[in-house]
């Protein structure tokens, strides 16, 4: 049996195998509508609701502009998402942003050497930055919830090495799992999606609590405060994206959709309402106790607002932490998880590093680009900011989102009569691609700092790679042995070269 029958074979219930996509004898469909949306839904909330109320807050300023910029942030990612829903039902492809940028500029022979590198340096910039970077975010959020209520004594919070060890060890233990078994990945991430919809409606409920207690005196100072600086405000909704981000996710399951031309679009439309009702529940409940600036206080906000509970629910304290590290375990697993099926659709394009394309015998899971990608993850955690590494995620991914928007602008014309079985008014890509400018460039405008540069240079740096290795194919002669000594270190194959 080939490496392809076998992955076709692996794949777990819920329709999520690395390498049946690349299948010839046919695609296994298995994600339905449910399995679409806890994709949405378990990637959207992971840490960011639970850390970045403070970065929106420090923006807005007052409760009642905090509430509108979150609710700014659910109308961006509900039109990105709506874009994608014209793009995946239109290119029906895995990959999301690397099969769209791959198709609109990457598809005219003439230009197609050049074309391509647009879908190339969204590979790249994704090994080198913007997963790495949302996985060490999280698992810093994670350790974080996992340890305070054990260092909790009312004076502290736990101190920075231990959150770092903890946050590598997340890592490392997600890996191993994301090594061993694509099945195991699944499940993990269907049972820590419904972990994540406690925690959120533990917060929730407590929040109807103290509305019932008439405790609206925060809530009712509404625009008290609000910030005047139009940057400081922008930047307040970009660290809410982050919150938001993953509204992509689907897309990069595209080919295993059960009639993807409903079930997408559907998916969307249930989803990203869904997490943004979520999202405004949360932050109103937040405010029935805390002020804007207590919030901006708190280092672990979820907490210190059931803490406000002592003598009712104080004991639940140590439960809705693990909840939340949790929730932000699962999305861990789930970036892995995408990060590992971008790679493996790159590399049929020829886009990787062979040895980066393969995966493991009998496992077929992609251990080498796991492995590259939370190696990358663990040294961002020394200096672990997470601020600076919400900007790093944000600045790179955006630039994607925004090409991407153009992509769909762009076929709009050079594809005119193309089927769209889900289009968009036009309107709505343009505004993402406008938002999508803006937040990658007021933050630099805001603040300039070197972090920016870093990351251009990475973006850029892509092509000293892309022309000698991909373009003119000139791969140095001891590629062949490392990729010899990987393949038997690592059990791995190219699925390609098995099932030809
Ligand atoms: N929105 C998520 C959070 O708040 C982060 C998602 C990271 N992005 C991704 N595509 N996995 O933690």
């Amino acid at each position: 049996m080939s490496v392809r029958e076998r992955n076709i074979g692996s794949n777990g219930d819920d329709g999520v195998s690395i390498a049946s996509s690349n299948s010839k004898v046919g695609l296994k469909k298995r994600v339905g509508l449910v399995a679409g949306i806890s994709l949405i839904v378990g990637t959207m909330i992971g840490s960011g609701i639970f850390i970045s109320p403070k970065g929106v807050t420090r923006g807005s300023g007052s409760v009642g502009l905090s509430l509108i910029s979150w609710s700014i942030c659910g109308i961006i990612s509900m039109f990105g998402a709506l874009s994608l829903a014209e793009l995946g039902t239109m290119i029906p492809k895995s990959g999301c942003e690397y099969a769209y940028l791959l198709e609109c500029y990457g598809g005219k022979e003439k230009y197609r050497s050049i074309g391509r590198i647009p879908a190339f340096l969204f590979n790249w910039v994704s090994m080198l930055l913007i997963k790495p970077s949302s996985i060490a975010i999280i698992s810093l959020t994670c350790a974080e919830y996992v340890m305070v209520p054990f260092f909790d004594d009312g004076c502290g919070e736990p101190p920075t090495p231990n959150k770092k060890i903890m946050a590598a060890l997340v890592i490392i233990l997600l890996t191993a799992v994301n090594c061993f078994s694509v099945k195991l990945a699944a499940r993990i991430q269907v049972v820590f999606t419904v972990a994540k919809l406690i925690a959120i409606a533990v917060i929730i409920i407590g929040g109807i609590v103290r509305l019932g207690q008439g405790q609206t005196a925060i809530l009712a100072t509404g625009f008290t405060g609000t910030n005047k600086q139009v940057g400081k405000i922008a930047i307040g909704i970009y660290n809410g994206m982050w919150a938001y981000d993953g509204w992509n996710n689907l897309n990069y399951v595209t080919e295993e959709i059960i009639n993807p031309n409903v079930n997408l679009p559907r998916s969307i439309l249930i989803g990203i309402p869904l997490v943004t009702v979520c999202y405004l529940l949360v932050n109103i409940s937040y405010f029935t106790v805390m002020t804007p600036a207590q919030l901006l206080d708190s280092t672990a906000v979820a907490i210190d607002f059931l803490k406000t509970f002592e003598g009712e629910i104080r004991y639940k304290m140590v439960l809705i932490s693990l909840l939340i590290a949790a929730s932000a375990f699962g999305s861990i697993n789930g970036s892995m998880f995408a990060a590992g099926r971008l790679f493996y659709v790159a590399g049929r394009e020829g886009h990787m590093v062979e040895v980066m394309g393969m995966v493991h015998v009998k496992r077929n899971t992609p251990i080498p680009s796991l492995v590259f990608v939370s190696f990358i993850a663990l040294l961002m955690i020394i200096p672990a900011d997470i601020e600076s590494l919400i900007d790093f995620f944000n600045f790179s991914a955006w630039i994607f989102y925004g090409l991407t928007m153009s992509a769909l602008i762009v076929m709009r014309f050079t594809r005119k009569n193309e089927p769209r079985p889900y289009k968009v008014p036009i309107i709505i890509p343009i505004i993402v691609l406008i938002a999508s400018c803006y937040l990658v460039v007021a933050p630099i405008i805001d603040d300039p700092r070197m972090e920016f540069l870093y990351a251009s240079i990475f973006i850029v740096g892509g092509l000293f790679f892309y022309f000698p290795l991909v373009y003119f194919h000139k791969i140095p002669p001891f590629m062949a042995t490392v990729t010899a000594y990987l393949q038997l270190f690592f059990e791995i194959i190219s699925p390609e070269a098995e099932a030809n």
